[in-house]
């Protein structure tokens, strides 16, 4: 856990420059965890800085794994990842933690159904009040037999060395949930489906290609054969839109704003966030080959983005386009704080997020002198008055602190963000680069 951390934002005349997000988190994940599953040692360059990613890391290690850092710049860690094979990891002498991050224990839980022995793993407070039934019971279908405190971490997975291939449809879109199974599938002998109800982010898809196994979609169905062997290879991570997503919004946000985000993923299954932020009137450009998705060694197209401010429009956003954007709601609702207006429908998810963020968005707005209706499962923020600022809690969640930073930008006074310190779960330098980027 780090040190509370509180931090003043201070109303911004403008922000201008250029930036280069860390390493994506959805990616770096991945790519650790696939590495771990191949055979020989895999190099990730531009791996995530937040400490999700670390997290991720950390248990890794804890089942045996060697994992080199081999340096750090904002941009991203270089590590080097020794696979140990399919079904290869080894138990762990000690309960593992992941800390804050979902991602990891909803992924590795996956991955460990496919080995013969238990393990426990556990989180902090805002992760062991997550639900967790949602990848329980496919990977209790496909033999794993799981613990949990009812439905939320700790969990203890007693893995299998034969695990069932199975044709599921998740009832919530999640690719955290379509990952799990994939990788308890590629321990079985046979093919698993997953059927998307909407179609989620395909890094693990286009992850398994780059570490040479098959997988085939069609019509919102993703197939895997099994105890397919994934080899070693050199990987580079583009930077994280999601966290691309604060400075697209900021600059969108402040009148005379502009800024070049440089080598951000742009994988068709996170750009929504582009798409939106176009309709809310923000002028974006994206340059080179990337706009048809220059896709890189890895399969993970990447490219520059220019933003500037426009004024700013009324937006819906209806819950089909929920699942593309569903980290970025939190900095859309800042801005909308700026002077536009955005309804959201069909997020009821937002609620089992790092914290309720339906629930905590509305307060720490309101608390700086916003407008919102909290829905059920949305919310609709009018910008139609500039916010005081105030005293705002992040509430132990990365995206909170950070959207609440861009909507400070334009209040009269200084906002304070208590729990500032969530940040670092996905972007450690995020205040200090906000600083820099005022002009
Ligand atoms: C993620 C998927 C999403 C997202 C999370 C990261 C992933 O969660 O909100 O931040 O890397 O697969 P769900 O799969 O639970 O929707």
């Amino acid at each position: 856990m780090r040190a509370p951390q509180t931090v003043t934002v201070h109303p911004a005349p403008r922000v201008r420059g250029r930036v280069r997000p860390p390493g994506d988190k959805a990616i770096s994940h991945r790519y650790a965890l696939l590495a771990a599953l191949a055979c020989g040692r895999s190099e990730i360059h531009g791996y995530s800085t937040g400490g999700d990613c670390a997290s991720t890391l950390g248990c890794l290690e804890g089942l045996g794994v060697a994992v080199e850092r081999l340096g750090r710049r904002p941009s991203g860690l270089t590590v080097a990842v020794t696979g140990l094979g399919l079904g290869g990891l080894r138990k762990p002498d000690r309960q593992l933690d992941a800390g804050n991050s979902g991602s990891t224990l909803r992924m590795l839980a996956g991955v460990l159904t496919g080995h013969p022995f238990t393990t426990s793993i556990t989180g902090d407070g805002s992760l062991r009040r997550r639900p967790m039934r949602r990848v329980i019971d496919p990977l209790e279908r496909m033999g794993a037999r799981i613990r949990s405190d009812d439905g939320r971490p700790p969990l203890t997975i007693e893995g299998t060395a034969e695990p069932r291939p199975i044709d599921y449809a998740p009832e919530v879109p999640s690719a955290q949930v379509k990952t799990a199974i994939l990788l308890a599938g590629l321990h079985a002998s046979g093919r698993t489906v997953v059927r998307e109800p909407a179609p989620t982010r395909d890094h693990t898809e286009r992850g398994l290609v780059t570490f040479g196994a098959r997988v085939t979609r069609e019509d919102g169905a993703i197939a895997l054969d099994g105890r397919q062997p994934l080899t070693a290879c050199r990987l580079d991570v583009p930077g994280d839109i999601s966290s691309a997503a604060f400075w697209l919004a900021a600059a969108a946000a402040v009148p005379g704003s502009e800024l070049v985000i440089e080598h951000v993923g742009l994988n068709p299954t996170r750009t929504g966030i582009v798409a939106i932020l176009r309709r809310m009137g923000a002028r974006i450009v994206i340059e080179g080959d990337a706009v048809e998705g220059d896709v890189t060694a890895t399969g993970e197209p990447a490219g520059t983005l220019t933003v500037a401010h426009e004024s700013l429009h009324p937006v819906e956003i209806t819950p089909d386009e929920v699942p593309g954007v569903i980290d970025e709601l939190p900095v859309l609702g800042a801005l909308a704080t700026h002077g536009g207006e955005l309804r959201v429908t069909g997020a009821r998810e937002l609620r089992v997020k790092e914290s309720d963020r339906i629930a905590s968005l509305a307060e720490g707005l309101r608390n700086m002198g916003g407008e919102v209706e909290e829905l059920p499962d949305g919310f609709h923020i009018r910008g139609t008055r500039r916010l005081r600022g105030g005293h705002v809690d992040a509430h132990h969640d990365h995206r909170l602190a950070m959207a609440f930073a861009v909507a400070a930008l334009g209040a009269e006074g200084p906002t304070t963000i208590h729990g500032a310190e969530a940040a670092a779960v996905s972007y450690p330098d995020f205040f200090q680069v906000l600083e820099s980027l005022r002009a």
